[in-house]
């Protein structure tokens, strides 16, 4: 007689969840006939005209008056919480100061979307917050930095730093809708455009030869005319060009892999190294300007293997240079990018997955990069960086 096999019962659960939400160029958020900013992520049915407004407190002291005035002449009841956001503030105590103005306020939680008004820092502070209130909340929002323009405030990712480590602690959970008004950047220091567009020569050097042509062309211009249409030589052509350009691709990059599954993701290119150099070199390094330095290396690293010409290193780093970008860090040293790298290899599973340019407009992944490579690639770097005047040793 065969014994029975006893089974031990088991469930499998499997769902799917939509995703969706929108990003808009916009025009004039704050003029009173523009109703994009009250209506923005609510539920059409019982509109609430109760809003939580998290609030950068530079962006505050800048647009304090107009952004009162705006909520007063569209009927709002509003509090503004205003957030001292810095890198190294970047922190979970941030998220729960924001999670308590949430809980003081008593947001009604579907049709009371808090408005989340500032740079990347802001709005990865606040799209934590609001996916742990209530375990999901709706946010929009409202990008004031290029960098949030065309990066940190339109993706699904939203982190705090924690350990030394960068955004070592966060979600999955974009914003219900992303209001783009490029008006905020006229306020913005210059060192802040460049910084943004630090982010875009990315786009460019992996995915976009056209965008790379129109930043080797008007990068420095749209630095000082602050990519506004007012006062520009172009009546802001190029600056409108370049932004729709760096988002849509962006937004089609990040679209087919938005939370991740897959780990070669060319959006990575020039974030192999930085995150650990970013947190090293805090808070001289902005975000922006870490990413430069690693994207020199990796220029660097690809025209070694040949993947990229003499010529096209050369166009690329006076691209940078042109941005005002810098190539090097006293940080950089063998045993850090090695240390950075060990990190970077633990983040994607075990492999490297380094993206690297293959001519501009393109990349690879290698996954095959050594130590004595990099060190010989930073040699390479390092001198020309210095004859820059950087006052690297
Ligand atoms: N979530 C993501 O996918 C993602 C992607 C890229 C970057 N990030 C994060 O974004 C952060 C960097 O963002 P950032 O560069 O916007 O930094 P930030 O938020 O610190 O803003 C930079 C500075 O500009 C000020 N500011 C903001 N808007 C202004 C305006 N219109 N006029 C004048 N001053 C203004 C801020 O007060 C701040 O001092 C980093 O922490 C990075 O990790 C996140």
């Amino acid at each position: 007689m065969e014994t029975p096999t006893i089974t031990e019962p088991r469930w499998r659960i499997e769902a799917t969840r939509p995703v969706s939400y929108e990003v808009r160029l916009c025009q004039d958020l704050f003029d009173h006939s523009n109703d994009q900013l009250v209506t923005a992520g609510a539920e059409d049915v019982l509109p609430s005209r109760r809003r939580l407004i998290v609030v950068d407190a530079r962006v505050h002291a800048l647009f304090r008056e107009r952004l009162r005035g705006y909520l007063d002449a569209r009927g709002m009841s509003y509090r503004l919480c205003v957030l001292e956001t810095t890198e190294p503030a970047k922190t979970m105590d941030a998220v729960f100061r924001v999670l308590s103005a949430m809980d003081d306020f008593g947001l009604s939680r579907r049709r009371e979307p808090v408005l989340a008004i500032g740079g990347g820092v802001l709005t990865d502070i606040v799209g934590l917050a609001a996916s742990m209130y209530r375990r999901s909340t709706p946010y929009v929002r409202v990008p004031t930095t290029l960098i949030g323009m065309v990066d940190a405030g339109i993706g699904s990712k939203t982190g705090v730093n924690f350990n030394r480590h960068k955004n070592r602690l966060g979600s999955y959970h974009p914003g219900a809708v992303t209001l783009i008004d490029p008006a905020f950047l006229a306020a913005l220091p210059a060192r802040h455009l460049r910084n943004g567009l630090a982010e875009v020569l990315k786009m460019a050097l992996i995915r976009d030869r056209g965008l790379f042509r129109l930043l080797a062309a008007d990068g420095s211009r749209l630095v000082t005319e602050r990519m506004q249409s007012r006062g520009s030589a172009d009546d802001g052509a190029a600056a409108q060009t370049v932004m729709r350009l760096a988002i849509d691709g962006m937004l089609k990059e990040l679209q087919p892999n938005l939370w991740e599954q897959r780990l070669d993701r060319i959006v990575d290119y020039g974030h192999t190294f930085s995150p650990t150099l970013e947190m090293r070199a805090l808070p001289e390094l902005l975000h922006g300007e870490a990413v430069a330095v690693d994207m020199a290396l990796s220029l660097v690293l690809a025209r070694r293997r040949g993947m990229l010409t003499d010529d096209e290193l050369t166009g690329a780093r006076t691209v940078l240079a042109n941005l005002g970008l810098p190539e090097w860090h006293p940080v950089c040293r063998p045993a850090l990018l090695a240390e950075a790298l060990a990190d970077t290899v633990r983040h994607r599973d075990g492999r490297q997955l380094i993206p690297l340019t293959e001519g501009i407009g393109r990349a690879r992944f290698v996954d095959d990069v050594t130590v004595a490579e990099l060190t010989a690639a930073l040699a390479e770097l390092r001198p020309a960086a210095g004859a820059a005047g950087d006052g690297a040793a």
